[in-house]
């Protein structure tokens, strides 16, 4: 076994940002098994992409023969499990790429990543670690007044991506139980910040902004989500790796409870600030309340205090803060975002927002 670890979905939002993350506070090489779906850019990997500790291999977490190529060629300390069909709308318009990645995916992984641990020598065992990046939708919704969730939150997912990425919980789970894999999964609230696609509430909200495009709110836009600056999702998840307890769930999040209005409100704040001279300011007379989400759940909220207590952990980023940070990325960054909304990305919100309702 080496000091390295694998990456799977490095390429994506919060891959990527982990990618980077590893590098600038890590010394073990890090290996990223990305298959390049739309949500994958190697473009959000140039800083790193000459690292002599990093190395990018192209391929899908469900071709069995490779993981076991890379898993016996590479012999990581870890897996962090990041791959994944990652947004609620394209999963309820096809639920099946989430089935095949989320869940048949992470099986596959799981059983290639037992066999290499029982390969392992006893000393080697003790420090493998197979970490899975899962998300707080699988608690399902919460009422105004109701406790955030916490790690012994009964699972009631409401969609077919939450669905997804509960099945694949218990099936790590079930590794850890059964075939004593050390597994780790963290459960985390939504995530923020640079390289994310343009396809999730914010930073669809900074483009559109940009062009003087609608910024389409479903509903009343009264759903409130807690958001957590990628950074801290980063740190957070080293932590658990370096110091959590096989086994175990951490939540994480940031106790930033924001409606999806009040989000979108500060991005057109930011970006009049920030943008003296468009055209399109005020930049919230671009709000447009379209048709909602099916199943749209109303209310995540974290309970994160056992990180903080057992490991430390704590965010550091405020939302302000982070809001503000994130717009000026996206400023300063769009020829990135040019990269990544071709004509894919272009025909997905055309089709999703007309049949919202709203001619995007
Ligand atoms: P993303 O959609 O931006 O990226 C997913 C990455 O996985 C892409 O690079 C894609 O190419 C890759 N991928 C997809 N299917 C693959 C396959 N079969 N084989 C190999 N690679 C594959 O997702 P993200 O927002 O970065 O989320 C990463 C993880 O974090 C996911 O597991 C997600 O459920 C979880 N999570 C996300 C958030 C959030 O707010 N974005 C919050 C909590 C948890
Ligand atoms: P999203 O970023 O898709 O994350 P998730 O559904 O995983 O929480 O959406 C965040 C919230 O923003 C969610 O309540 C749905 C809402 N939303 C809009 O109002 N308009 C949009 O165009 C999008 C993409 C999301």
């Amino acid at each position: 076994m080496t000091e390295s670890i694998v990456v799977t979905g490095g390429a994506g939002f919060i891959g990527s940002n982990f990618a980077m993350h590893w590098l600038t506070h890590e010394s073990a090489p890090l290996i990223n098994l990305d298959s390049l779906t739309y949500a994958g850019h190697l473009a959000s990997l140039t800083a790193i992409a000459n690292h002599p500790k990093y190395q990018f291999l192209h391929g899908n977490i469900n071709d069995r023969e490779l993981v076991r190529r890379i898993l016996r060629e590479h012999r990581p300390a870890a897996i962090v499990h990041f791959a994944a069909e990652s947004h609620v709308d394209r999963s309820i318009t096809g639920p099946e790429e989430f089935i095949r990645t989320n869940i048949h995916g992470t099986f596959t992984l799981l059983g290639e990543a037992k066999a290499y641990f029982d390969s392992l020598s006893a000393e080697e065992k003790k420090r493998f670690r197979f970490l899975h990046v899962s998300t707080d939708e699988v608690y399902g919704s919460l009422g105004p007044n109701d406790p955030p969730f916490t790690e012994s939150t009964a699972y009631a997912p409401n969609s077919p991506y939450a669905a997804s990425k509960a099945a694949s919980d218990h099936l790590v789970r079930a590794w850890f139980h059964t075939y004593k894999v050390p597994t780790l999964t963290t459960n985390c609230s939504n995530n923020y910040g640079p390289f994310q696609l343009p396809e999730k509430l914010i930073p669809l909200m900074v483009r559109n902004a940009l062009l003087g495009e609608k910024l389409p709110v479903y509903g009343d836009g009264r759903n409130v989500r807690d958001w957590l600056y990628v950074e801290d999702h980063c740190d957070a998840i080293r932590c658990v790796l370096g110091n959590g307890t096989p086994g175990e769930t951490y939540n994480i999040g940031a106790r930033s409870e924001r409606c999806n209005l009040d989000v979108v409100e500060t991005i057109c704040a930011v970006i009049d600030e920030l943008c003296p001279d468009s055209p399109y300011r005020p930049h919230a007379n671009l709000i447009n309340f379209v048709t909602d989400r099916p199943g749209h759940d109303w209310r995540y909220a974290i309970d994160c205090s056992r990180i903080e207590r057992e490991l430390g952990w704590k965010p550091q980023v405020s939302f302000e803060d982070g809001m503000r940070r994130t717009v000026a990325w996206y400023l300063e960054h769009q020829d990135w975002v040019a990269s990544v909304t071709g004509s894919d990305y272009r025909s997905w919100i055309a089709a999703q927002y007309a049949s919202r309702g709203d001619a995007v």
